[in-house]
């Protein structure tokens, strides 16, 4: 599977099966952490098994038969939460194409416990990570036009960069996105709470996996903006 096809497969899943992850798995996934990690600066974790100080802090999803996750973790700068949600779009399709499934949760922990644990570093969620009980079901979705805007005739690679954003997770399913282009300058902005950073990464991780890196250049001047190469 492809990271192409493993977006239209992803879907968030809340309850996980016994089985383990693989330790061919667990290498894949920790060699993809440590690439983004080191490309974005960042300390992404991935816990297997509850191996690590987060246990104590989870125990919501733990009850879910949650056994793995990515702590989305990073030093405190202004574009931490735009580099997680990037990384963690990377990791969710990633995943998926191992046959695993993945659930972002942001909200539902004690966020103060989990940065005492992260140390000097931020942390704004975790990805549940494993094999599913199910492959979940698409979400409710917006509409192109919803969300987006090209001024002219609107090129192939622009609607399918908007499709690809409407397939991101985003918090509460917000999708609060406004995508605009004028010739190849693509702009996204996001309105969605504390979760505008991490959906705005998402948004564009999507939008590139969909458009394809070579037919726009991103308009913002962001860290995320630059990360393709
Ligand atoms: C930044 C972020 C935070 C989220 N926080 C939570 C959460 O606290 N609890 C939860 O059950 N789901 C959470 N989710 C999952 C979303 O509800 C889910 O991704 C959304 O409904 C879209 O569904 P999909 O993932 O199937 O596309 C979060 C997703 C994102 C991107």
């Amino acid at each position: 599977m492809t990271l192409e096809e493993a977006m239209k497969k992803r879907h968030m899943v809340r309850k996980y099966t016994d089985k383990p992850l693989p330790a061919d798995v667990i290498k894949l996934l920790n060699d993809r952490v440590e690439a983004d990690n080191k490309k974005y600066n960042l300390t992404i974790q991935l816990a297997v098994n509850n191996s690590s100080a987060f246990h104590a802090v989870i125990k919501l999803l733990l009850a879910k038969g949650v056994k793995n996750y990515f702590v989305l973790a990073g030093p405190n700068t202004p574009d931490l939460d735009e580099k997680l949600g990037y990384c963690g779009a990377d990791l969710m399709l990633y995943a998926q194409t191992l046959g695993l499934n993945t659930w972002w949760v942001g909200g539902t922990f004690n966020r103060k416990k989990l940065n005492a644990a992260a140390g000097k570093n931020k942390v704004i969620g975790v990805i549940a990570v494993g094999y599913g009980a199910s492959q979940g079901t698409p979400h409710k979705s917006k509409a192109y036009e919803d969300i987006a805007v090209y001024e002219g005739k609107t090129p192939e690679w622009f609607y399918k960069g908007v499709e690809a954003v409407l397939l991101a997770p985003t918090a509460l399913n917000k999708q609060a996105f406004q995508v605009t282009c004028s010739d190849t300058k693509v702009q996204i902005t996001c309105s969605n709470g504390k979760f505008s950073g991490a959906d705005l990464g998402l948004a564009k991780y999507h939008f590139e996996l969909g458009a394809g890196i070579k037919n726009f250049q991103w308009d913002n001047d962001s860290q995320a903006s630059k990360m393709h190469d």
